[in-house]
Formats: C-alpha cells, structure tokens, sequence
C-alpha cells in the first residue's frame, strides 16, 4: 500500500510517500480500507514534541471501508463504511489501509460522503466536549467562540448554536464570511476590534486559539462565568494548568479541555451531520501524496475548517 511516513532522517521533508506491506489485522482488529483523512493539529503537535507513532504514519480522523476483520470482531463485517480517530491506537491514517481495534470506529451514514466524515471526529468531539462536559452549555448563554475559524471552532459555533446559545464568534478577515454562514450571531475580526477591551461579558469563553491572556479571557466573564481552555499557544495551556485552580476561586472558572475520543459522541453528532444541523467545513481536500502540503498548510495556522486527504478517488471506490 501506499503510506505517508514519517521519517526524522529525510529533514526537513520529513513526510515521505512510501509503498509498504498492507497491514494484517490481528483477532481484534479491523483492516479499513482508508478512502479520506483529515489532518488535526494533533499531527503536527506530535511532530514538533517527537511524539511519533509506533508505525510512523500519522493521520487520526479516518473514513473508509472495512476490508476484512479479525476472529473476534463482533461490530463490524466486511463491506461497512466506517469512520474514527485512530489517535488511541497509533494513528495511521495517510495511508491506504490501517488495522485498528473496533473500538474507534462508528458506522458511516450511507448518505454523508467519505470526505466529509474525516472532518468530523477530532475536532467536532473536542467542541462538543468543551460545551457540553466543561462549559455546560444552556439555551440563550452568551457563548464567545475565540479561535472560530478552524476545525474545532468551526464546529463549536455550530454547536453552541444548536444548543440554542448566542454565540459571538472571533476570527480573521479571511474567515468572517464562513463563520457568518453558520450562524454565528455576532461575528468580531480579530485585527479589526479586540474583544476583551469592550465592555460585553459572557457567561462561557471557549478558548480554541488566540493570543490573549488568561486574566483578558477572565476579565470579558459574567458573573459565575466559565472559561474553557482549549488550544492555542502551548504557554497558555501550561498557564492553565498551573494557574486554572487558583483563578477558578471566586465566582468565574477557568477550566482546561482534554478531549476523549469517544464513539456516542461521534454517533451524536455524525447524526447532526446526516440530519443538516451541522455542517463540516471543508477549507482544502489534498490528494495522499501531496500530505507533506496539507499538514504544513494547517500548521500555519489559518486554515478555514478542516483540511482533508482525499487518499482514494471516491467515486472509483464506488464503482460510480
Ligand atoms: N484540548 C484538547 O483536547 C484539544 C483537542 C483538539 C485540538 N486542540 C487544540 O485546539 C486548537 C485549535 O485546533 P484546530 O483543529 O481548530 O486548529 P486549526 O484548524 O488549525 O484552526 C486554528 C484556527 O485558529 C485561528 N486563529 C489563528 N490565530 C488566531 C487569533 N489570534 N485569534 C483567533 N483565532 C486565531 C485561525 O483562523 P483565522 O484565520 O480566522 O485566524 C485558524 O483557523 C489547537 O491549538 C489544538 O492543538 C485541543
């Protein structure tokens, strides 16, 4: 199969397009065969702090088809389009097939196209973990979304909206247009109008990507208002987790997301996908070999949604 590995030894080209032994899954395991994958900051994160995956090969957020399944797979059979992050049990994903524990994955709705489902599990279980688990989200809160215009926000303000919260969304120029397009109530440009200088409060700050401080982000809170941390500069992150606690006393918290992988919230949401209540976005689709172009364009940190891998032609899968 072809893959995209990793090899530190190639720097700085460090994603290098392979032919490799097609993986055998094992009782446990099924083989799938990948026909999209989104790329996640995950990747790129993992890169820089030489977390790399026991097979080298990157890519969590797959979508695919189940070519074949150990003994004791009891969920899945041959022939089932499925989708997942792969992020718990070694990644994988730019490549042709990857065998993984069952446990990851969730039928694919027939009618929500491969590319589409690969943007979905990282980022959309992080946006809902962070509304729903961290800031308990409820109807007609005034929910700001910081960091709105990629993968996880874009999926937050939706989200937020389908909880029935107002939702004030920050972004650049580039992406003010999109966010508008799904419903954000309020839409600030970050290099127009600084946010935490106003006077408007907020009952919860999710805090995807930004350079603001963690007394700015307390400072826009209402009264018993939360913060959630999740993303951005890794000093803002080590900062939360030094000083979270100690800023949570008094009646605004300051909290920090670790995203869980989880299936039912992928059920959940993939079911507001089939339904048009959610909607991916997709900013740019990269063919396998070109991987090494969308991870660096992501890495810059300015994608508008999610960036995907179209590893095989769709339609040929399909016999269209
Ligand atoms: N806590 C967790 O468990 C968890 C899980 C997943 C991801 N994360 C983290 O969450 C962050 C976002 O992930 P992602 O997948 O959404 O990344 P992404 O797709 O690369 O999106 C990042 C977005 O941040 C925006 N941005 C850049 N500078 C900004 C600024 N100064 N103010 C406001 N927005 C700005 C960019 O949009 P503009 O072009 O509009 O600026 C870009 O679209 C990353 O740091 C990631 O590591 C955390």
């Amino acid at each position: 199969m072809k893959a995209v590995v990793y090899d530190k030894s190639n720097f700085p080209d460090t994603l290098v397009l392979r032919e490799l032994e097609k993986p055998i899954p094992d009782d446990n395991e099924v083989l799938v065969k990948i026909f999209a994958v989104s790329v996640n900051a995950a990747d790129y994160r993992s890169m820089k702090l030489g977390i790399i995956p026991k097979g080298k090969i990157f890519g969590a957020d797959i979508a695919g088809r189940i070519e074949a399944v150990g003994k004791n797979i009891k969920k899945f059979k041959a022939g089932d389009e499925v989708f997942g992050d792969t992020a718990s049990c070694g990644f994988g994903g730019f490549a042709e097939y990857v065998s993984v524990t069952e446990s990851v994955l969730v039928l694919k709705p027939m009618n929500v196209p491969f590319e589409t489902a690969a943007a979905v599990p990282m980022a959309a279980v992080t946006a809902l973990q962070a509304l729903r688990d961290k800031g308990n989200i409820q109807p007609k809160k005034k929910v700001l979304v910081c960091g709105a215009g990629g993968g996880v926000g874009t999926f937050a303000v939706q989200l937020a909206k389908y909880y029935g919260a107002e939702v004030t969304a920050v972004c650049g120029e580039k992406n003010v247009e999109v966010i508008q397009s799904l419903g954000a109530d309020h839409v600030i440009n970050y290099n127009k109008e600084d946010f935490t200088s106003g006077g408007k409060r907020y009952d919860l700050v999710l805090a995807v990507n930004g350079k603001h401080s963690l007394t700015a982000y307390k400072r826009v809170l209402a009264p018993k208002g939360i913060v959630v941390m999740v993303g951005g500069a890794l000093s803002q992150i080590l900062r939360t987790m030094l000083f979270g606690g100690l800023m949570s006393m008094g009646n605004k918290k300051m909290q920090l997301l670790k995203a869980k992988s989880d299936t039912e919230d992928l059920k959940f949401i993939i079911k507001l996908v089939e339904e048009g209540k959610v909607k991916p976005v997709i900013d740019r689709c990269y063919p396998l070999n070109e991987t090494p172009k969308a991870v660096k364009y992501l890495s810059e940190g300015h994608a508008g949604g999610k960036v995907v891998i179209n590893v095989k032609d769709c339609r040929e899968n399909l016999n269209l």
